[in-house]
């Protein structure tokens, strides 16, 4: 689907009924990530799953795309399709932060949290270096040089033998992405604030999801959003590294099933 914005196109899945669930995909991704999700969750969930600008078939639009403004993209969509009910705002990695200042500006909104592949904590100094770093290879070179720093990473180091298929996927997904919308994303995450602080005031369920071989984000980190976060619940999926819901999409949503029936 398609919803007109003051200043671009924002381009969305919408499927099923039921208890809303905004699935937010990472970066340099898409809302291709979420294909097994739509497949295997929208006969229980509606399921809406947006391109982020920049992102997939969004167009990228001027200035840095923060955590906040495309966190408040995300509620434009749920109200131009009516929903006034709280949802459950289900983010990986990037979509992570994402869903964390979802959360801090439109609590009222939210039923639930699922937390893939993310941390709370801020950019470290270094971490800002490698995002400016990247993004001046990105303006010289194209998404290509994302793509060539990214998926080497992006998999637990098994699913790259015993999933070529999904690796191609994967990189398709990723050079989707245009240059600019990568760029514009990276200055958003290197700005976005340390989101620790606030674990404490989120009181809805959450469910933390990780890969165990996450070669991107530590598992610690998703540790410390459990222990931080106090009605939250951990799952470790094993043989998955940063992409959990594709590298393993049955327990995935298995989990997310689960977390969905006792909300
Ligand atoms: C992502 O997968 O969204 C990014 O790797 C997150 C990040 O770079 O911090």
């Amino acid at each position: 689907m398609e919803l007109v914005m003051p200043d671009f196109r924002m381009i969305f899945e919408d499927h099923g009924s039921g208890l809303p669930l905004l699935l937010i995909h990472g970066f340099p991704l898409n809302r291709q990530i979420w294909r097994s999700q739509i497949e295997g969750l929208s006969e229980s969930a509606h399921v809406i799953a947006p391109d982020l600008r920049g992102h997939g078939e969004t167009p990228p639009t001027e200035g840095i795309s923060s955590m906040d403004l495309l966190a408040d993209d995300c509620l434009v969509v749920l109200d131009a399709l009516g929903i006034d009910r709280p949802v459950v705002v289900c983010g990986l990695s990037m979509g992570g932060y994402v869903t964390l200042a979802f959360h801090r500006r439109h609590h009222d909104r939210a039923a639930g949290l699922i937390l893939v592949s993310t941390r709370a904590g801020a950019d470290s100094a270094e971490a800002k270096a490698n995002r400016d770093r990247l993004a001046s290879q990105v303006k010289d070179e194209g998404t290509q040089a994302a793509v060539s720093a990214m998926l080497p990473k992006m998999l637990s180091p098994k699913t790259y033998g015993s999933n070529p298929d999904l690796v191609k996927q994967v990189e398709e997904i990723m050079n989707r992405t245009s240059p600019e919308g990568i760029v514009a994303a990276l200055m958003g995450m290197k700005e976005r604030p340390d989101s620790t602080p606030f674990l404490d005031q989120i009181s809805v369920p959450t469910l933390i999801i990780h890969g165990a071989d996450d070669q991107i984000i530590p598992t610690g980190e998703a540790e410390i959003m459990h222990a931080a976060i106090k009605n939250s619940r951990l799952e470790i999926i094993p043989d998955a590294g940063h992409l959990p819901n594709m590298e393993q999409p049955m327990l995935f949503n298995h989990v997310v099933l689960d977390f969905l029936a006792d909300l």
